[in-house]
């Protein structure tokens, strides 16, 4: 596989076309972005870290029957997707009250919450991702009614076997984000990444912060937590 010209930079990757239409190369970045780009830093090793969380994260999705994006690792900071057409919403699982939504809601940071919750927000840079209700969606004509529906079910699917999944390695799953795309037969299926950019995970002994909220909130050192991740899932360590 050749990698070809630049498609689209964003705030964390980079997406090549290849000599192959059906996939596209990611490039995981070194700079961290946090509050809608208004907090800007380059980490080295980050790249790394969430490009090695990702992998190891899709392909136990995989042995699970959750299909993603995708293929294989090619190099510490490189991986090869199947080119998906994005849709356009931010898909947000919440099992304990934490970040936006103890602040909209008022609700004390670390409450569980009685099941888990899911949130549609419009990726939109501009209008700085706002919260969607499905009316919305559908009025923007962002997905169908029908899709929107399997979305929650995959997204809870995924919550039930990542919560598992951390819980065994010590970790509380608090939220996370995922992204879906369409394959070229119209299939939706998981997209993007899943890293500690875009989960919050706390050690389940300390509730030690080992996600992008040490950078959100300098907390400590970032790639120090997400090697610990990366160690606790079975993956290269650079320590
Ligand atoms: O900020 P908020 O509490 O809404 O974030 C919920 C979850 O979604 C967190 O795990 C956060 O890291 C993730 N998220 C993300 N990308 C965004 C917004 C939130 O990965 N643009």
């Amino acid at each position: 596989m050749e990698k070809r010209a630049l498609l689209y930079e964003g705030k964390a990757k980079r997406v090549y076309e290849t000599d192959d239409a059906q996939f596209v190369w990611i490039e995981y970045k070194d700079s961290a972005t946090a509050f809608n780009g208004e907090k800007k830093a380059q980490i080295t090793g980050k790249g790394r870290l969430n490009n090695e969380i990702t992998s190891l994260i899709f392909s136990k999705l995989e042995r699970e029957g959750i299909a993603s994006h995708f293929v294989k690792k090619l190099s510490e900071t490189e991986q090869l997707v199947k080119k998906v057409k994005i849709i356009p919403l931010e898909v947000v699982v919440r099992n304990v009250a934490a970040g936006s939504f103890s602040k909209r809601l008022g609700i004390e940071e670390g409450k569980p919450l009685t099941r888990p919750i899911v949130e549609f927000y419009y990726k939109d840079d501009d209008l700085g991702d706002p919260l969607l209700i499905e009316d919305h969606i559908e009025e923007l004509q962002l997905a169908r009614k029908e899709e929107v529906a399997a979305l929650k079910y995959k997204a809870l699917h995924v919550n039930k076997v990542l919560s598992h999944l951390f819980l065994e390695l010590g970790i509380r799953l608090i939220d996370f984000k995922l992204e879906f795309g369409k394959d070229a037969e119209g299939n939706i299926v998981l997209a993007d990444e899943i890293s500690p950019d875009t989960c919050r995970l706390w050690d389940a002994n300390t509730s030690e912060r080992l996600d992008k909220d040490v950078f959100r909130r300098d907390l400590g050192n970032l790639t120090e937590a997400y090697e610990k991740i990366l160690a606790r899932l079975g993956g290269p360590s650079h320590v």
